[in-house]
């Protein structure tokens, strides 16, 4: 089973990415919806509240836990892997996205992400592993998370919490989603940028999971195929 961990309902739509690609796969989500939002939280809270969700996924039986969440992946993902779960597979959604900036050539990008994740300026650092050439511009946008918890993804409040953010990207080619909530208000980002290719970092982690797979045939044999769903919510 592939476990998926996401401060709320965000991550649902990397699980869709993902169920899309592997419908035989087992799947279990767990989101934290107590703690949510993760964005305005401080670094060791962010971290703490991701190892317990982790912690739970693999004692449920999780073969690889997705780091759906990229706030959660930009904090803690070095201490998971290194230094918590040393002998388990944890994937995130960001090295992915940076990625696919990378691979499609775009030289001005902007980054729509939690305050959390701009923060630490987690994107520019992961592009420029890749290619220190690529301008990246990163937003908070801290209002939208809260919104979109709630089941809010279009209309008047949205449109009012994107505005002054969308406005403060510049001659961009691409505009990485970097918070997995927010492929929710795509269809209002699309209408606020025309013209603006999306990136999707859930859609890219998707896609670039069956490579892995190929490159790890000793994990693709063990994640069990039943095609089953669990959804979990605190
Ligand atoms: N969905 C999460 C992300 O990708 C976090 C949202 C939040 O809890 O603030 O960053």
């Amino acid at each position: 089973m592939i476990g998926f961990f996401d401060s709320g309902i965000g991550g649902l739509c990397v699980l869709s990415e993902f169920r899309k690609r592997f419908p035989t796969f087992d799947f279990s989500y767990y989101g934290d919806r107590v703690n949510c939002p993760y964005g305005d939280k401080e670094d060791e809270e962010i971290v703490d509240l991701t190892e317990k969700g982790v912690e739970r996924l693999f004692d449920e039986g999780a073969e690889v836990v997705i780091l759906a969440c990229n706030t959660a992946t930009v904090h803690s993902i070095r201490y998971l892997q290194q230094v918590r779960f040393p002998d388990k597979k944890i994937l995130g959604v960001t090295i992915p996205g940076a990625e696919k900036i990378v691979e499609s050539g775009y030289r001005h990008v902007g980054v729509l992400a939690t305050e959390g994740t701009v923060r630490i300026r987690a994107y520019k650092e992961r592009v420029h592993i890749l290619d220190d050439s690529v301008s990246v511009h990163e937003v908070a946008a801290p209002e939208l998370v809260p919104l979109i918890e709630q089941g809010i993804v279009k209309g008047d409040s949205v449109r009012r919490a994107l505005l002054p953010k969308l406005a403060e990207f510049r001659n961009i080619e691409a505009l990485v989603l970097g918070c997995t909530h927010y492929p929710l208000v795509r269809t209002e980002i699309e209408a606020l940028l025309p013209g603006i290719t999306i990136v999707d970092p859930g859609f890219e982690a998707a896609a670039k999971f069956a490579a892995y797979l190929e490159r790890h045939p000793e994990i693709e044999g063990k994640i069990t195929k039943n095609g089953t769903l669990r959804l979990s919510f605190s």
